[in-house]
């Protein structure tokens, strides 16, 4: 199925559609209607019971507008950006870098300089895609892509709509360090927007202007922390090393967890560790595992902060689409916001015995330095004890150099009173280590659509349907009254309804039209049961039995009505199938689909 059908689909059956329709729409904005917040939410609901609650890390939730001074720090103000070309005729924007990796086989055009970008679009005859206009000759530049706001009135401050919902983590890290009670390794999630001014957003939720992000910042001691790598040592993984993409000849390794991680394919354990997680994760929720690969950055492709990063990606319409990047981002973050900030981004991690360490101090000799350096000497003593700290080798010469306000000040070794003295230590301060599991949600739901959707034919007639994971599926059942003219059954229908809505489930109830066309209704938007009440099952003052068909199938069996919900629930929580219910009801000719 087309990208462009399932984006149609999604807005026929209420999954998603371009928002600000009204307003003749604004591009790289959507919102989910009721099938697709139902679906996003179980998406989300599902993100969490793994990567939170089983991995036993805490969640929290951060402003989405932050202050310059965060994205000073985090790197996103000088090296946020996207290369920009616009049309010298109709106006419009252009990733540049796209359009190269479209019409030559570059791979990672955005590592190269704008310089060399503009000579390619030149070179290769690039044209504009909306007009067609050739793009030579037009500037490409670097466009930042976060969105700019004041915070406050009158002298107010600059901030920023959040580009990663990580830096909300980051910039509390002072404070969540505590709750962990300084103890590595720990982790902390966030399920939330973020917000990029992309240049050209397409494709439906795979490039948005304001999308969902589920990150979590695993942080560890970057040399003693170990992932429990076991859980996941056995777990079939597809991996496209960068490597074998430079290669001419290159492939995939069909590899283990374990055995990537062991022949350094993955280079760190935990990295390896979260892509296993990720693995099970995927196929989980409904992913098809045969359109799904890890695929590794190529060096000019990471991140300003990753050291190292494997995306996720799953193959919609024939092309490959990045559902999750995996970085090690080393102390990137904490060190910058330790740097800019004014708090401690570092964990005192205590020693299992005390450490008897040597350590070299000073103790200046300030009737000297006073009347030398006036108001500048205090500055010279710090110094002083900087560079005892740092290259105590210095003090072996006569005199030692120091920069203060810039400039270089020469003082004799004997007034700085070096010496080297046997402390006991009990600890240290480390600054963690960062790995990061951020999964892009709309991507995910637009790859289970698109993953999930099917054809078939039930009763001589074709139909369409989506065979979403019972979890996940937007509704748990839909109930109907086997024919909408008889108030009896109608009745009892919307009172059953209510029972199994009062017991937990999300149910819909639809008395509209034949029964074969509310079955279909109910298959498009992938409700995987449908309970219908019929005269057969009817007894005394309500039903004793109802119908329950299986979506995929369309398979019906009668089962009583008494503790229903009870018996959907393990099929529902994906702990069972739908055999167990053949094997215990009765089953049902299906002919009843066509009355
Ligand atoms: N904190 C790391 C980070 O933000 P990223 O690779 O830029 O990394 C993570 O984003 C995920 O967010 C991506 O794998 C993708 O699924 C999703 N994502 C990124 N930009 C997006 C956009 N413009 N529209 C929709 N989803 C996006």
């Amino acid at each position: 199925m087309a990208g462009t059908e399932i984006v149609e689909l999604a807005k026929r059956r209420g999954f998603f559609f371009g928002s600000n329709g009204a307003y003749g729409g604004t591009a790289g904005f959507y919102t989910f209607g009721p099938q697709g917040a139902a679906l996003k939410r179980n998406v989300e609901d599902a993100w969490r019971d793994r990567f939170t609650v089983a991995e036993g890390n805490q969640e929290i939730e951060a402003p989405n507008i932050m202050p310059e001074a965060v994205f000073e720090a985090s790197g996103h103000l000088d090296g946020f950006d996207d290369m920009l070309v616009e049309c010298g005729e109709c106006g419009e924007s252009h990733r540049a870098d796209h359009l190269v990796e479209g019409a030559t086989s570059i791979e990672d055009a955005e590592a190269l300089p704008g310089s060399e970008v503009e000579l390619l679009i030149r070179d290769h005859g690039i044209a504009c895609p909306s007009c067609g206009t050739p793009l030579a000759g037009q500037d490409v530049e670097d466009f930042n892509l976060m969105f700019a706001t004041d915070i406050g009135p009158g002298d107010s401050q600059p901030g920023y709509l959040r580009p990663e919902t990580a830096q909300g983590i980051f910039v509390e890290f002072p404070r969540l360090k505590e709750y962990a009670r300084g103890r590595l390794p720990f982790g902390v999630t966030q399920v939330g927007a973020a917000y990029r001014n992309e240049i050209s957003p397409r494709g439906g939720l795979l490039r948005l202007r304001e999308f969902t992000q589920a990150e979590l910042e695993q942080f560890i001691h970057p040399e003693d922390d170990e992932p429990p790598l076991w859980k996941v040592a056995d777990v079939e993984v597809l991996l496209y090393p960068a490597d074998e993409q430079e290669a001419e000849d290159g492939d995939y390794v069909e590899t283990t967890v374990g055995e990537a991680v062991d022949e350094g394919v993955v280079g760190s354990p935990w990295v390896g560790y979260y892509l296993g997680v990720a693995q099970e994760w995927y196929e989980r929720v409904g992913v098809d595992m045969d359109r799904f690969r890890f695929r590794q950055h190529l060096p000019g492709e990471r991140a300003h902060y990753a050291a190292d990063c494997w995306d996720a990606e799953s193959e919609v319409d024939g092309d490959w689409i990045e559902i999750a990047g995996f970085s090690y981002r080393a102390d990137y973050d904490l060190s910058k916001h330790g740097e800019y900030g004014d708090d401690a981004f570092t964990v005192f991690q205590r020693y299992d015995e005390p450490k008897t360490v040597e350590r070299a101090t000073v103790d200046p000799d300030m009737a000297t330095l006073g009347p030398e350096f006036g108001g500048r000497a205090a500055a010279v003593a710090e110094a002083l004890e900087d560079l005892a700290a740092r290259d105590p080798d210095a003090f072996e010469a006569d005199a030692v150099s120091v920069e203060v306000d810039g400039e270089t000040v020469t003082v004799d070794a004997d007034v700085a009173n070096f010496s080297v003295e046997e402390v006991t230590e009990n600890g240290e301060h480390v600054t963690p280590h960062v790995v990061e599991p951020s999964f892009g949600v709309g991507r995910t739901v637009q790859t289970l659509l698109a993953h999930a959707y099917r054809v078939d034919e039930v009763d001589g007639e074709e139909r369409s349907y989506l065979s979403l994971e019972p979890a996940l599926a937007p509704t748990d059942a839909a109930v109907f009254p086997l024919v909408t003219n008889e108030e009896t059954l109608v009745e009892t229908a919307r009172s059953v309804a209510n029972d199994l809505r009062e017991q937990g489930l999300s149910v819909a109830y639809d008395d509209s039209g034949s029964i074969g066309r509310r079955y279909r209704r109910q298959d498009e938007v992938g409700t995987p049961f449908c309970v219908t009440v019929d005269r057969d099952g009817l007894e005394g003052d309500g039903p004793d039995t109802v119908t329950v068909r299986e979506r995929d199938t369309a398979a019906q069996v009668r089962v009583p009505v008494d503790g229903l919900a009870d018996a959907l629930a393990p099929l529902l929580a994906g702990e069972d199938s739908f055999e167990s219910f053949l094997d215990a009801y009765e089953t049902v000719d299906s002919g009843v689909e066509t009355q």
